[in-house]
């Protein structure tokens, strides 16, 4: 959709809104439509109260940003898809349907990597499920030094992750490669001094019950991780040994009630030292491993 500049006052965006949330919906979602499609961020929303008399700069009409709320309430489709963009740390990233709408808490597997090589940065890491290229976008310009890999199975999510890292100058630092967990990698056995992956993980079951904006519409490749969720990160530590370079870390994202199964898999596959870490809840969502030095 083209933007198209639209102006109107406080008060009339203010009854606007009123009016899209008697049709349904929750308001953060209105806000972040608002926002990201219409360009008026929250606290501006919040000045428009003060000051309804202003007028509003809209990026699009607010035609077009109500066919995308009514649509969004018909069929559960997630708002990011419909937009085609989703904020992610201090990123502005594309998806669409076949790629993972990037999650908040993942950011923090960013600063695990950040504090497990803040004294050894890495000169050569790989992102292993990477959907939009979330972590492998942030990892680059950590270490703007350093080359990656941003591996996938779905040539979807290689659609998306590879203009996302073009778009941030990162196309000639990181190197998209398809297809499963390590296959891709198999010229990198023991140089990577990093890996990271937010696996699918949920297990089926779970997935199951997921809410229809997520089962319905983001990609099962993403998120079921089979019966006990584990059967990838199965596959990831098993091949973490050959691969990493000698004291390479292996970071992992996983479910909320994995943390026990995840560092057996890890001590199992011979690293080093598992240790788990918590997300802003405190609930252990993260595992780190390394090879031994
Ligand atoms: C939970 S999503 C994570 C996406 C992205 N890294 C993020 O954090 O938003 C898991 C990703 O793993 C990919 N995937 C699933 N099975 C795979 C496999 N066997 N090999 C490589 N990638 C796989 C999916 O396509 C998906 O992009």
């Amino acid at each position: 959709m083209e933007a198209c500049p639209a102006q109107l006052t406080g008060a009339e965006l203010l009854a606007w809104r009123r009016g899209q949330l008697q049709r349904g919906g929750a308001p953060a979602d209105l806000d972040w439509l608002l926002d990201l499609a219409g360009g008026v961020g929250w606290q501006q929303l919040q000045a428009l109260r003060l000051h309804p008399d202003q007028p509003v700069p809209l990026q699009r009409p607010l035609l077009e940003l109500e066919q995308l709320w009514r649509q969004h309430l018909a069929t559960k489709e997630p708002l990011q898809y419909l937009v085609g963009l989703c904020p992610w740390r201090d990123l502005e990233l594309r998806v669409a349907p076949g790629v993972l709408i990037p999650r908040a808490e993942t950011e923090l597997l960013v600063e695990l990597a950040s504090q497990c090589c803040a004294d050894r940065p890495p000169s050569r890491w790989a992102d292993l499920g990477t959907g939009s290229g979330c972590l492998a976008v942030a990892l680059a310009r950590l270490w703007p030094g350093s080359s990656g890999f941003a591996v996938d199975v779905s040539a979807e999510a290689l659609a998306q992750a590879s203009p996302n890292l073009a778009a941030h100058g990162l196309g000639s630092q990181v190197e998209c490669r398809q297809g499963s967990w390590w296959a891709p990698l198999a010229d990198q056995a023991g140089g990577l001094d990093l890996v990271v992956a937010n696996p699918p993980y949920i297990p089926t079951d779970v997935w199951q019950e997921l809410e229809p904006v997520v089962r319905e519409h983001e990609p099962a490749l993403a998120l079921d991780g089979g019966p006990d969720g584990l059967d990838a990160i199965r596959a990831i530590a098993a091949g973490a040994r050959l691969h990493l370079a000698p004291g390479g870390w292996l970071l992992l994202e996983h479910h909320h009630d994995q943390s026990a199964a995840v560092l057996a898999l890890l001590e199992q596959a011979c690293l080093t030292n598992p240790c788990a870490r918590p997300d802003l809840e405190g609930k252990l969502r993260f595992a780190a491993a390394r090879t031994a030095v």
